[in-house]
């Protein structure tokens, strides 16, 4: 049993040397150095108890789900409807029942915006997003929007990156049929004030989602108290496998929503007269889930939780300042978003550098960040740039992770200034 899940005091400070020792791919070198890997925002890390979850089922515990009379379909069926209550607990649901499993958290706005949103929408109707949300949180919207002569309207960011308040609930109308926000900025790392949003969402009678996809794996999430519509996130962001996502719903709402997919599964009874549907969520799951990924994701709630989200929150937070006052350090490095509420992540650009040329001299050194609109052209286009370099901080970064991307961007601005 790995010794995280059963961690007695999850409140306790971490002790990021032994978090680190869990991740076994921080043990190994790129292009020579050791890793240093400054790019959770786009995909976390697994810890050993994710992997050896994934082994382990694939190994020992593997079948179909809810098919199967024989005892291995039954231990697998057990474990994913297990991995369901967790990821309930973990987020604050009512009722398991309105966990939906998807591949991401795009696949589960995509969901939301096909099954709820379209139905609602007609000529001249609006649906609002912010000026920060990456693609996943714009794209579908435009989807449903478009064919049915609706549109999507932007709520400003000021140029610190915060979202200009009055100007997003002055946005909201008659015609606003949805309203769909990110809990946290994937490149301003701007923590938007979700309960006041939802709160704004209520006045004006319209159901809001709030993209979760940045903010799961940073901060306490409470969807009961929070009171929102939907609310989706991925797992790989959260330390579990690729391919498995969540989307959270209030169970009247899943209830009244047509299916998004046929198949496997989605079904109560199938006939060449007509097809009827199984029950919330399963009507939202057609076909084979990515069983072993979401026991595994279950695991990467376990891990989350055996070390506390408020202490993996207060360590990044310290992470945070920390790195907020090292890279100002760096001659010509400015940072991109400033928000006085802010959480995991730094933009930022170089005088004189490309970013994809920061990105290919910082890999040679082992550091791993991301470059380029990071899925999100129109905010960059606000802030009147076309592509930044991004740091972002998980739970195992420490501040030699921190000192040794500010050594290496010190470098690189020699080279271009
Ligand atoms: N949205 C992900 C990121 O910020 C992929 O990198």
């Amino acid at each position: 049993m790995n010794a995280l899940a059963t961690r007695p005091a999850p409140h306790a400070a971490l002790d990021i040397e032994a978090v680190r020792a869990e991740f076994p791919i921080l043990g190994t070198t790129m292009q020579g150095q050791p890793l240093v890997y400054l790019d959770s925002g786009a995909s976390a890390q697994k810890p050993r108890l994710v992997i050896d979850t994934l082994t382990e089922v694939y190994s020992a515990g593997y079948a179909n789900i809810h098919r199967g009379v024989y005892e291995l379909s039954q231990v697998a069926s057990a474990r994913h409807d297990e991995a369901r209550r967790k990821l309930q607990r973990f987020i604050g649901a009512a009722d398991w029942r309105e966990i939906v499993f998807t591949r991401n958290a795009t696949e589960a706005i995509n969901l939301v915006a096909q099954c709820f949103t379209a139905p609602l929408l007609g000529p001249g109707d609006e649906i609002l997003v912010t000026e920060m949300e990456h693609h996943a949180n714009i794209v579908p919207w435009q989807m449903v929007a478009e064919p049915r002569g609706a549109r999507v309207v932007a709520a400003p960011v000021t140029d610190a990156g915060e979202l200009d308040l009055d100007a997003f609930e002055g946005l909201i109308g008659e015609r606003t049929r949805m309203i769909a926000v990110a809990w946290i900025s994937n490149v301003l790392g701007t923590v938007n004030p979700v309960a006041e949003l939802v709160a704004m969402a209520r006045r004006h009678g319209v159901p809001i989602l709030i993209d979760a996809a940045q903010a799961v794996q940073h901060t306490s999430v409470d969807v009961a108290a929070l009171d929102a519509d939907f609310l989706a996130f991925s797992g790989h962001k959260m330390y579990g496998p690729s391919g498995v996502g969540v989307l959270w719903g209030k169970a009247a709402h899943l209830d009244a929503m047509p299916p998004y997919q046929g198949g496997g599964d989605m079904i109560e009874r199938v006939s060449f007269q007509g097809t009827t549907w199984n029950e919330t969520p399963f009507k939202f799951e057609a076909g084979t889930p990515d069983i072993a990924g979401i026991i595994a994701l279950g695991a990467a709630v376990d891990f989350i939780e055996g070390l506390g989200i408020e202490a993996i929150a207060a360590h990044e937070a310290a992470l945070l300042a920390y790195a907020t006052r090292a890279l100002q350090q760096v001659p010509g490095l400015r940072l991109i978003g400033t928000a006085r509420d802010k959480a995991s992540v730094l933009a930022f650009e170089l005088a004189g550098a490309h970013p994809q040329d920061i990105g290919m001299l910082l890999d040679l050194d082992g550091i791993a960040i991301r470059t380029g609109h990071h899925c999100a052209m129109p905010l960059h286009e606000r802030l009147g740039m076309s592509a930044s370099a991004r740091a972002s901080i998980g739970v195992y970064n420490n501040e030699a992770d921190i000192d040794a991307l500010v050594r290496s961007l010190g470098r690189v601005a020699e080279m271009f200034q």
